[in-house]
């Protein structure tokens, strides 16, 4: 292991476990020592309706309403289009779309003063089925070889249709947002959140101010997982037009059935595969996706292209054709969560290259394995596999720990009796850093490193730490380059005040690409150190020299400068009176590049893998036909926890990535995206049926064994 790889204590380790840690809900007053009005929304009833009127009950003094008629700037959230509403304009479209805020001192009393306000609707007919969206955000397609021509002349042609479900992040801490106007004009908002520089964007826009009438700063945040990449812009400008009005703080957080409810969450999918076979092997792919946006675009242009780029898997095949649609529904808009559209395409391909090779009598290991893509041959959208690629080793490394070989040879044979048993794999990729040219021509990353009198160094960034460690990994760089201990290192909360936009905290970007420029910037430091000088360092970011340039109106070039690998197997016993399936076993190799700091990436691979454990079985949301989501509460959506999967097993396989700092590439969102088709293979193979959607719980176990 390197040196950089040993593992220290967390910077926030002691704060967090003594309770010393300040939430956004633990502030009882303002920081310059305000009080805090609670902000509450009032929400539609309904999917989708006019909104013809809004009858206030009389409010007592310091108690206030604001709506988009309150909106100094723009009523538009600045995310990817301009299509989410601060506030609704004059239709809702989703059931709990924010129709205004009601603020006052005292939360009860708002609350109470909500309920008291008659809104008057005109219905309309919402769209609530994703096959009869017919309205669709974003549209794309991309290919390469001659598809039909290999449908043609294949020997058989197979066709499916693969289905996934919602999911949701699950955070500890819910969503929460606070603004503050500032003695000097400026609106000071801060909260639960990964992205600074998206809520500034966001709140200059709405508020109308430019950016110098903004401040952001992140708060300590209980988990984002996606989930606080895009609504803390909208949470963040709706708290701000109260402030506005109100001339005071006002902060509101969520309760958790709100945040289960009207944040947003991954997208369901519904995902048809076409693929030729000739002579043994898949000789062309033809894909169609199509994702569940909800009722505004918000992320699902980016969501949908990782998606797609992700849709012919790990596998060389010469022919490819992918369109992708993200469709609008009268439901709550979808959003970021850990994998990012991939783990909804990885469980379609991996699952049709098993039944693939289940009807030709072939294993499906092999007939994977046999297919997998090496170094140097073309993407998906005509980019290239610069690195090597690990796959082959790491499936022996998986082999090693569940007897993957075996035991799915074992399992595959009829089984009878009341407890069978199942083994599944997964093999896939995740794209490290943004997808395509966002870097280098919309990021276009800055860090700096200030270094004080006293030999101390303060990290410059605008990453969050969401659990995932940059308070301890990034000054941990630093430290090493500089050879100073990494107590002299600090990183705090990043303030817009004062750290430059280097960035979102998305896309399992931080360590790799800002991590490296603060490498860069600290050994800059170490060149011109002067021992009790304040100094100052900055770097840029600039794209790797091997790039192919990404067109993205073409999908064509190097969507990612490299990737991160995975394979996962999964154990199951199914116990076919019950429907349950236990979990005996749960075995992965990633590959991330070096850990830069092995603790806590080991602590992400877990965590993720289970996140992905949930996503593949027991993690169930859905809407009536009304639009309205049936599971808001953890009694009525399951997670998993540690002892649901007592036998994880994670190795590191470390493929050294040249541009990422020693090595590392992206982490944080690989864990996730290959546990559901590991998972559902296993399943598969233990009840002895072919499956096609996720997640798989045991009311679909049963429903499955009494399908003749
Ligand atoms: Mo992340 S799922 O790219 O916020």
């Amino acid at each position: 292991m390197k040196a950089i790889s040993q593992s220290i204590r967390k910077k926030d380790h002691d704060p967090k476990i003594e309770g010393r840690s300040r939430y956004l809900a633990d502030y009882n007053f303002t920081d310059s020592g305000k009080e805090i009005l609670c902000g509450k929304l009032l929400r539609s009833r309904y999917a989708k309706a006019k909104v013809l009127s809004v009858k206030l009950p009389e409010l007592p003094e310091g108690y206030l309403y604001v709506d988009r008629g309150d909106i100094p700037g723009d009523n538009n959230v600045n995310i990817v289009l301009d299509d989410t509403p601060v506030f609704a304009r004059e239709t809702v479209e989703y059931i709990g779309e924010p129709i205004g805020m009601l603020v006052g001192a005292d939360e009860k009393e708002v609350e109470r003063l909500l309920g008291e306000i008659e809104v008057e609707y005109e219905e309309l007919e919402p769209v609530t089925d994703l096959r009869k969206a017919d309205h669709a955000f974003f549209n794309y397609e991309f290919g390469h070889g001659d598809v039909e021509k290999a449908f043609a002349e294949a020997d058989k042609v197979y066709e499916e249709e693969f289905r996934t479900g919602y999911q949701e992040q699950a955070y500890l801490e819910v969503q929460g947002m606070m603004a503050e106007p500032e003695e000097d004009g400026k609106m000071y908002v801060h909260g639960s959140l990964q992205c600074p520089y998206y809520v500034h964007g966001a709140l200059a826009r709405a508020l109308g101010t430019g950016p110098d009438g903004i401040h952001i700063f992140q708060d300590v945040t209980g988990g984002g997982f996606g989930g606080k990449e895009d609504y803390p812009s909208i949470l963040g400008c709706q708290v701000a037009v109260a402030a506005h009005k109100a001339q005071a703080p006002v902060r509101c957080v969520f309760d958790r059935r709100e945040d289960m409810e009207f944040t947003p969450k991954r997208h369901p999918s519904i995902c048809k595969y076409k693929m030729a076979v000739k002579d043994g092997r898949v000789t062309a792919v033809d894909c169609d996706v199509i994702f569940d946006a909800g009722a505004y675009s918000t992320l699902s242009a980016v969501v949908l292209q990782r998606g797609i780029i992700a849709a012919p898997g790990v596998y060389d095949i010469p022919n490819v054709h992918v369109t992708g649609r993200a469709l609008k529904t009268n439901t709550v808009p979808c959003g970021a969560y850990r994998g990012f559209g991939a783990p909804q395409t990885f469980f379609a391909v991996e699952t049709m290259m098993n039944h693939i090779a289940q009807d030709m009598g072939e294993d499906t290991i092999r007939f994977k394995e046999k297919h997998l893509v090496k170094q140097g041959d073309k993407t998906s959208t005509n980019g290239k596999y610069h690195f090597p690629v690990p796959l082959p080793a790491m499936l022996d490394e998986v082999d090693g720990l569940a007897q993957l070989r075996k035991k799915h040879e074992e399992y595959s044979k009829p089984q009878t009796g009341r407890c069978r048993r199942g083994m599944g794999l997964s093999v896939y990729f995740h794209g490290a850093g943004f997808t395509g040219s966002g870097e280098r021509d919309i990021i276009k990353a800055t860090a700096k490193l200030h270094k004080y009198a006293d030999g101390t160094v303060e990290v410059l960034a605008s990453n969050a730490d969401i659990g995932q460690g940059v308070r301890t990994t990034f000054p941990k760089i630093v430290a090493h380059e500089l050879n100073l201990p990494v107590e002299k290192v600090y990183y705090n909360h990043p303030d817009t005040a004062r750290v430059p936009d280097s960035g979102p905290t998305v896309a399992s970007r931080s360590l790799m690409t800002v991590g490296e420029l603060l490498r860069r910037a600290a050994i800059k430091l170490r060149d011109i150190w002067v021992e009790g000088e304040e100094q100052e360092v900055e770097e840029h970011y600039k794209e790797p020299d091997f790039m192919i340039p990404f067109y993205l109106d073409r999908f064509e070039g190097d969507a990612y400068p490299t990737y991160a690998w995975g394979v996962n197997a999964v154990e199951v016993e199914v116990d076919t009176y019950t429907g349950l399936a236990k979990i005996l076993g749960a075995y992965a190799s990633f590959d991330v590049g070096t850990p830069v700091d092995y603790n806590i990436v080991m602590g992400q691979m877990d965590g993720g893998f289970l996140q992905g454990l949930g996503y593949a079985s027991i993690e169930k949301m859905d809407y009536d036909s009304k639009g309205r989501i049936r599971n808001n509460s953890f009694t009525d959506y399951l997670i998993p926890t540690a002892l649901d999967v007592p036998n994880l097993k994670v190795t590191l396989h470390v493929e050294e990535y040249p541009d990422g700092p020693y090595g590392a590439k992206g982490a944080g969102e690989l864990p996730l995206v290959g546990a559901a088709p590991a998972y559902v293979e296993a399943i598969e193979q233990a009840i002895g049926r072919k499956l096609n959607h996720a997640p798989f719980n045991a009311e679909d176990v049963i429903a499955a064994l009494e399908e003749k």
